[in-house]
C-alpha cells in the first residue's frame, strides 16, 4: 500500500466532519477589512514593525539560532531581551519559548506534579489544556469566571494535594471577557500553597500602561506565579515569554520539555520582539484601539446578543453553526472579515461570529459593520 494513502480510519474521521460541515480548510483569500486577524495595535499590517526592524544596524547575517538554548542557540541578544521583558513587566526574570502554545505546554506540562491539583477555567486555551494533561497531576475544570465554583474545588480537594495551580486567561480569547483576578489574587491569599498562572495573550499591548497587560492594570503582576506573553497578537510578530522568578526561570531551563527539546528562535524574531516592546512605549497605537474599542463597545451594547466585552475581542452569539457561517458570508460579500466560532469548538448554543477590534479599523467600518448587524 502507498505510503501516501491515509488509513481507512483517518479517512471516515475527515469524511464526517466534511459531513457536519465542520471541515476546516486553509484559506488564502479573505476579505480586505480586518474585523478578524490578531494584530490588533496594527505593528504587522501598517508597517510599523517591518520599518523599525529595517533599520536594526548591522543587519544580522545567520538566520537561523542553529540549535536549542542548551546547546548552540543561546546568546547575548536573546538573555538580554529576556532582561528587558522582565524588567518592561516589573519581573525577576523571563524565558523566551518559541509560542504561546510552547509556552504553555512547556510551563504547565512540568511545574504541577503527581500530588498537585490544576484547576482551570473551562474556557482556557487548548495550548494550556494540552499542557495541563502532560503534567502527571490531577485536573479539574470550573465554571467559567465563577467564584463559587472554583472556590467550591478549592476547599474540597484542599486537603488532598501538596500544591493548587490556578490556571486562566486575562482576556478569554473566545469571549473576549476578563477573568476576575483580583478575587483570585485573593483566594490564593487565603490558601496557602495556591498558585495563579495567567495567561496575557489578548491582554499584552491591549490593557495597563504602555500595554503591559491587565496583571499590570490591576498592579497585581507581584502577586502571580508565573504570567504568560505572547507576541503573535497585539505585538504583531511571534514568540512568547513566561516571566516570574528568578527560580522558576532555571526550573524551566532544566525541566521544560517544550523550551530544552526545541531550536531557539533567530535573531530577527528576537529583534522584532525587542521593536514592538519599543512601539509600545513610542506609537500611540494603543490609544487608538482603545478608542475603536470604546466606539465597538457602545454599538455593540444595542445588540443584546454581544458577549459585554472591554478587549479587543467581542462575539456574537448567534446560537447555531448554519447561522454563523451565514453571517461570516453576508460579511465577506460586504469585504469584511470575521470569523465563525463554531461548534464543537465552542459550547453548542453558543455558536458565534467573532470580532477583533484594530487600533487601524475606520469609524466608517465599524459603523458598515453594525448596519449589518442590526438587520441579521
Ligand atoms: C490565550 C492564548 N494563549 C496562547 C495562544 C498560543 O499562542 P501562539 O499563537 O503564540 O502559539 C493563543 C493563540 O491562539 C491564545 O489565544
Amino acid at each position: 500500500m502507498s505510503q501516501h494513502q491515509l488509513p481507512e480510519h483517518l479517512l471516515r474521521s475527515l469524511m464526517e466532519r466534511e459531513q457536519k460541515g465542520l471541515l476546516r480548510k486553509l484559506n488564502k483569500r479573505t476579505p480586505p477589512i480586518d474585523f478578524c486577524s490578531n494584530d490588533y495595535l496594527g505593528f504587522s499590517r501598517e508597517g510599523f514593525l517591518s520599518e523599525a526592524v529595517r533599520n536594526i544596524e548591522p543587519l544580522r547575517k545567520s538566520f537561523g539560532s542553529t540549535g536549542s538554548r542548551l546547546i548552540s542557540g543561546n546568546s547575548d541578544l536573546i538573555e538580554g531581551a529576556e532582561k528587558h521583558i522582565a524588567l518592561f513587566h516589573h519581573a525577576p526574570s523571563a524565558l523566551i519559548f518559541n509560542s504561546g502554545y510552547d509556552a504553555n505546554v512547556g510551563l504547565f506540562s512540568c511545574i504541577p506534579q503527581k500530588h498537585d491539583l490544576v484547576l482551570y477555567d473551562e474556557l482556557i486555551h487548548a495550548s494550556i489544556y494540552d499542557g495541563i494533561r502532560l503534567s502527571h497531576a490531577t485536573h479539574y475544570k470550573f465554571r467559567h469566571n465563577d467564584m463559587a465554583s472554583l472556590q467550591d474545588l478549592i476547599t474540597r480537594h484542599k486537603s488532598s494535594y501538596n500544591n493548587i495551580y490556578i490556571a486562566v486567561e486575562s482576556v478569554y480569547s473566545m469571549d473576549g471577557d476578563t477573568a476576575p483576578l483580583i478575587e483570585m489574587v485573593d483566594l490564593c491569599r487565603v490558601h496557602e500553597r495556591t498558585y495563579m498562572l495567567v495567561d496575557e495573550a489578548h491582554a499584552l499591548g491591549v490593557f495597563g500602561k504602555q500595554g503591559r497587560g491587565l496583571c499590570s492594570a490591576l498592579n497585581i503582576e507581584k502577586k502571580i506565579f508565573a504570567r504568560i506573553y505572547t507576541y503573535g497578537k497585539a505585538m504583531g510578530c511571534h514568540g512568547a515569554t513566561i516571566v516570574g522568578s528568578e527560580a522558576l526561570r532555571n526550573y524551566l531551563i532544566n525541566f521544560s520539555r517544550a523550551f530544552i527539546y526545541s531550536t531557539a528562535l533567530p535573531g530577527h524574531s528576537i529583534d522584532a520582539i525587542l521593536c514592538a516592546y519599543k512601539l509600545l512605549i513610542e506609537t500611540n497605537q494603543q490609544e487608538r484601539l482603545q478608542e475603536n474599542i470604546a466606539y465597538f463597545y457602545t454599538k455593540a451594547s444595542g445588540i443584546k446578543k454581544f458577549i459585554p466585552s472591554q478587549s479587543s475581542i467581542h462575539s456574537m452569539i448567534v446560537g447555531d453553526n448554519t447561522r454563523a457561517e451565514e453571517l461570516e458570508i453576508i460579511l465577506a460579500k460586504n469585504h469584511l472579515h470575521a470569523k465563525a466560532i463554531k461548534s464543537p469548538t465552542v459550547k453548542s448554543g453558543t455558536e458565534r461570529v467573532r470580532f477583533c477590534i484594530h487600533a487601524y479599523n475606520t469609524r466608517e467600518e465599524i459603523d458598515n459593520l453594525f448596519t449589518l448587524l442590526n438587520v441579521f
